[in-house]
């Protein structure tokens, strides 16, 4: 009989547990299912926008998005295919619209039209200017912009570079740091300021430079390698210092560095910015001498807060800032950790 009773209690004590489990299955968030987001990205193969899309679209759903009430739209870097695309999902009435201008000089167009539609704006990693932030604030329009400042990134660049000690990356002894630049997209600003600041931060240790090169690698490993292939042949080990405006570009340095058998930390310095793994991953390998961690996961998720305070008709400020983060053999695991 004791036995019995036993039997049931834990029966019952199983039943209870899965319904339990049940429940909690069906409390999967739901509020905003019925809600529609538009995300324009400028170029769909850009390997940074790329963790930052679907750390959104992962953000949202966490936050009670339906997967398919997110439409993400490439624009292949053309300004005009992202007006149509901004246009269309403005007919089809999605509730926000998330825009990584093709041509931030062009967010005007994109927000007269989200405005004129009641549409709440946010865009992203590109910052559009100053005087069109100014029209957001101003006319109290449904607009803002996160991202972080690309002066930052630029200024820990430099400072990565030189907390190595003059006398280490001071190659030939010349008293000079020299060093080529892989640029971004030069219209953007990103690619700007990382390549004015990276600069200032050495000289503002006191320390002059030499600029080999200055070439345009459009944000692609495949355009760094080879301009970095062509400057390891033409100037040798002249070249103390290799600076690229984002990691998929010092990706393809690593390659052109190897091929030249050069090493790094040894004969030359190579910094990124992004922080993406395989960065990351160089770093711990001692391939690459440090990044900038330009942080998708907070910036993701600070959009997809702005987006429901949207929605729910809550203010949003025209300008949400982050705050990047330099990374070295010191913390490159940690971050690492924390992309997995
Ligand atoms: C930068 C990023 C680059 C590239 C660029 C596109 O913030 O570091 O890798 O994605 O944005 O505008």
């Amino acid at each position: 009989m004791k036995k019995r009773i036993i039997t049931l209690i834990l029966i019952l004590a199983m039943m209870f547990t899965m319904a339990a489990c049940g429940k909690e299955k069906e409390e999967v968030n739901t509020a905003y299912i019925d809600r529609k987001v538009g995300i324009c990205i400028y170029k769909g193969t850009d390997d940074f926008m790329k963790l930052y899309e679907a750390e959104l679209r992962k953000y949202l759903i966490s936050q009670g998005f339906a997967d398919e009430n997110i439409k993400t739209v490439d624009a292949k870097n053309d300004q005009k295919t992202q007006n149509e695309q901004v246009k269309k999902l403005i007919e089809d009435k999605v509730d926000v619209l998330i825009v990584n201008p093709v041509n931030p000089s062009n967010a005007g167009t994109i927000t007269d039209m989200a405005v004129d539609a009641e549409i709440p704006l946010i865009y992203i990693n590109r910052e559009p200017d100053k005087d069109e932030q100014d029209r957001w604030s101003n006319n109290g329009w449904k607009v803002t912009y996160v991202g972080c400042d690309a002066r930052q990134s630029g200024k820990m660049q430099g400072e990565i570079v030189i907390d190595l000690g003059l006398d280490v990356i001071d190659l030939n002894k010349d008293g000079k740091v020299q060093y080529i630049m892989v640029e971004g997209d030069p219209e953007n600003i990103d690619a700007q300021y990382r390549t004015q600041f990276s600069i200032k931060a050495i000289n503002a240790q006191g320390i002059f430079v030499d600029c080999i090169d200055d070439q345009v690698g459009n944000w692609e490993t495949v355009a760094a390698q080879t301009i970095v292939a062509d400057d390891l042949m033409a100037y040798g080990d002249k070249i103390e210092v290799i600076f690229c405006n984002n990691d998929a570009m010092a990706l393809g340095a690593i390659r052109a560095i190897k091929a030249a058998g050069r090493t790094v930390g040894k004969d030359v310095f190579l910094v990124g910015v992004d922080a993406l793994k395989e960065a990351c991953q160089a770093i711990l390998d001692g391939d690459m001498t440090g990044t900038v961690f330009n942080d998708h996961i907070t910036q993701a998720h600070s959009v997809a807060d702005c987006a429901i305070k949207f929605i729910e008709g809550k203010r949003v400020d025209n300008y949400i800032a982050c705050d990047y983060v330099k990374v070295t053999k010191d913390n490159a695991q940690e971050i690492l950790d924390l992309l997995k």
